[in-house]
């Protein structure tokens, strides 16, 4: 298993790309399902997720092309032989559930596994069920798959979260496209990678209206045809990569960033003394002499601030002047990280979904391990500013979210390199 070396100290200042959304295009994928036309994804990460969600969409029958090295997805459901998701594919990332209503809408059956619980929490999927039965979709638990029918197709309805749930919000999304009549879905997630999939789907044909505003209303269509869509630059490689400039010193510019996709981020970013500014070209990320000021910080759905940079925004507080208090709201075991940051000299008290975390002079390079994807790049990130070496072991996990994550920080000055098993 691969681990990543890094020699912290270095001040990093260069440019740093970021790539499209994950979390987009693993909700962009399945909308192939929803079509016999031809799908193509550009701007598309090259991760192992992504390739995950291929080898899943394949399992099905789809095609799958990578092209221009996996920079731009070929898809196409034309001929789909299999409505079953394997618990071997499904188990490896959750995201596997956004199958489930494009397949249901598009051919009136679908069994799926249950994707079980993960490290970050206990992550059950029923909300994602409860809103295709207010389509019309009679589901079934049994032997650890959801069997769901609609025989005589979808129909529209109306569902209200009783909380937001960004993959559930795709699923209903996608499956109201082909349902008959109107669907109204209520607090729904205003994540931009729901934002991305509607104008998507708006593109291959469907008719949605509200995305952003917490009520998506769905006017279900016959049929979808193919598109071309770029998929929205990644919020959280974003937010990640500026804080690397903010925890080691220096200016970095992000390519491509766009300040409204991580707004509540960069204000805190600000109020901890760091310097964000829009440029032609992304937003540029600057730290000037002395510590960074202690902030709160409390995880919300979008325009909130949002639980996947929880992990790295406590990596700089680490090293904060004062005490910040970070409460997580979305999942209730995502504080992995801090007896991670411990073993590097960070002071840090969880207690249940709250983390008190009294920042040091300095943190000390440590041999770590990355619990789960965003924990480890917050490793990364406290390393960068260690002093001395720190190994981060299980970066098959950093893998999944980050690509070619040593080369865009060596880039910038960092010591960092990978060590292959
Ligand atoms: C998406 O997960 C992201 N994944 C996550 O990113 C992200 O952390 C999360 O949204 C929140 O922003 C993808 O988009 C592939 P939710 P999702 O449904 O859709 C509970 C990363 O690091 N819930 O919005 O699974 C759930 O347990 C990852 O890239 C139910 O109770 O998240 C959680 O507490 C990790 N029942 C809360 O809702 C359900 O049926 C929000 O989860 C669904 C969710």
């Amino acid at each position: 298993m691969d681990s990543i070396l890094v020699h912290g100290g270095a001040e990093l200042s260069g440019q740093i790309p970021i790539a499209g959304a994950k979390n987009a295009c693993l909700a962009l994928m399945p909308a192939t399902l929803l079509t016999d036309g031809p799908l193509t994804l550009t701007n598309a990460p090259r991760l192992s997720d992504i390739r995950t969600m291929t080898a899943l969409l394949q399992s099905l029958g789809a095609e799958v092309t990578a092209l221009q090295g996996g920079r731009v997805l070929a898809l196409s459901s034309h001929d789909l032989t299999n409505h079953l998701a394997d618990y071997d594919i499904v188990r490896k990332m959750r995201a596997s559930i956004l199958v489930l209503g494009p397949l249901l809408a598009r051919h009136g059956h679908a069994v799926v596994s249950l994707p079980g619980g993960c490290a970050i929490g206990a992550r059950p999927v029923d909300l994602h069920l409860r809103a295709l039965e207010a389509l019309g979709a009679t589901l079934e638990l049994r032997d650890g798959y959801v069997h769901a029918t609609a025989p005589g197709g979808l129909t529209g309805g109306r569902f209200a979260f009783p909380f937001v749930s960004v993959g559930a919000t795709e699923n209903v999304l996608m499956a109201a496209t082909l349902a008959r009549g109107t669907s109204v879905i209520e607090n729904a997630a205003r994540e931009p990678e729901i934002m991305d999939l509607a104008r998507c789907l708006r593109r291959m044909g469907a008719r949605i209206e509200g995305e952003g505003t917490g009520t998506l209303t769905v006017e279900g269509v016959d049929r979808l045809e193919g598109a071309t869509h770029a998929v929205v630059p990644d919020r959280i490689e974003l937010g990640t990569y500026m804080l690397a400039p903010a925890i080691t010193g220096g200016a970095v510019e992000l390519l491509g960033g766009r300040r409204e996709l991580v707004a509540a981020f960069a204000d805190k970013l600000e109020e901890s003394g760091i310097d964000v500014a829009e440029t032609e070209a992304g937003l540029k990320v600057v730290r000037r002499n002395g510590r960074v000021k202690a902030v709160d910080v409390t995880t919300e759905p979008f325009p909130g601030f949002p639980t996947d940079l929880q992990a790295q925004m406590m990596a700089l507080l680490c090293t904060a002047d004062g005490v910040s208090v970070l409460e997580e709201k979305i999942f209730e075991n995502r504080f992995m990280h801090a007896p991670e940051l411990m073993r590097m000299g960070a002071r840090i008290d969880v207690h249940g979904g709250t983390a008190r975390v009294t920042g040091v002079e300095r943190l000390n390079g440590a041999p770590v391990m990355a619990t789960d994807l965003r924990a480890s790049v917050s490793l990364i990130l406290a390393a960068l500013a260690a002093e001395g070496e720190t190994v981060v072991s299980r970066v098959y996990h950093l893998d999944r979210g980050y690509e070619r994550v040593e080369e865009k920080l060596g880039a910038c000055g960092a010591r960092i390199e990978r060590i292959s098993a």
